[in-house]
């Protein structure tokens, strides 16, 4: 089936439809990685270029397994051993690749829009690996599929992010996404993170922790970026932690059936304690699992082609 979306930019736009059929296959492409031999030769004819400007683990890696699984022949590109060093220009830099015949293009870049601006200069299929603190669709995409996989439903389901929501497109993306299917979302930080007029889009904005915790399902805590607390934006880490760290005491006042979630980095002991992070209610590692068969399901999705699963 084919997507209305030509590119995957971010989850503002996409329909529910969409939503569900990338949800769908990738469960099917989850299938796929528990057999004995991971792989399909769905992208044989394919050919993929991760370009990275900003440092990546989860994304870059599994943009790269999800290629190599659907048999794509795939391209690497790091920013810091480039020709952009030299001054090329991102446009300048894509026209090249592309004249290598390059079919697909995942991206990650610190400047909001990049994604945008390539699909304005380039005929390639364009993904949105993070661009800035705008949007990062497969982030949330992979997010969702943990909640369905748990909840089998995002209807009604009550889903908070906590901590950095004025400098996180994770937020964002989930927003966005959660909104389409269904989901009750709200936010919770300290007023200086989050930004003025969410309640617009129809999320819950919560100052007091506790609070969130007793009206949620679920808790996505967001890594707190370091460089905010130097800008002002939080007194101190110790302060950040007291008031907002999702602890297990934090949690005894909660549902023992609470998820957790963390799309990582994480900082251990400020924005999650570690008896969080690695306890039972913690899907972390399933988050990373699923991105997998989400990057795939998006490429796969993305890229016209057919017979996904032989
Ligand atoms: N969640 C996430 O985007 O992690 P990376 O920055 O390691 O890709």
């Amino acid at each position: 089936m084919a997507l209305q979306m030509k590119h995957l930019l971010g989850l503002e736009d996409a329909s529910r439809e969409d939503i569900s059929a990338i949800l769908d296959s990738a469960v099917s492409f989850k299938e796929v990685l528990s057999r004995p031999i991971p792989k399909v030769p769905t992208l044989r004819h394919v050919t993929v270029v991760n370009l990275f400007f900003e440092n990546s683990t989860r994304t870059r890696m599994s943009f790269e397994l999800a290629e190599k699984r659907l048999s794509a022949d795939v391209l690497n590109f790091s920013a810091s051993a480039s020709s952009v060093q030299k001054g090329e220009t991102l446009i300048d830099t894509l026209k090249n690749i592309e004249a290598m015949k390059v079919d697909m293009v995942v991206i990650r870049h610190p400047m909001p829009g990049a994604p945008l601006l390539l699909t304005q200069h380039c005929s390639s299929v364009v993904l949105n690996a993070g661009d800035g603190p705008h949007e990062h669709p497969t982030q949330a995409l992979l997010d969702m599929m943990t909640l369905r996989e748990v909840f089998g439903t995002f209807e009604g389901l009550r889903v908070t992010l906590v901590g950095d929501i004025a400098h996180s497109r994770v937020a964002l993306s989930n927003i966005y996404g959660l909104l389409t299917m269904g989901a009750k979302v709200a936010v919770c930080g300290p007023p200086t993170l989050i930004p003025r007029h969410l309640e617009n889009l129809g999320v819950t904005v919560y100052h007091d922790l506790d609070r969130a915790i007793a009206h949620s399902d679920v808790l996505n805590v967001l890594r707190i970026q370091l460089e905010r607390q130097k800008a002002g934006l939080f007194p101190s880490i110790r302060e950040y932690r007291e008031t907002y760290g999702v602890t297990p005491a934090r949690l005894g006042k909660g549902s023992k059936d609470m998820v957790i979630m963390h799309p990582g980095p994480m900082n251990r002991g400020v924005e999650i304690d570690p008896a969080v992070a690695d306890g039972p209610q913690s899907v972390i590692l399933q988050q990373v699992t699923n991105g997998v068969a989400v990057r795939m399901a998006a490429l796969y999705l993305l890229s016209g082609e057919r017979d996904a699963m032989e």
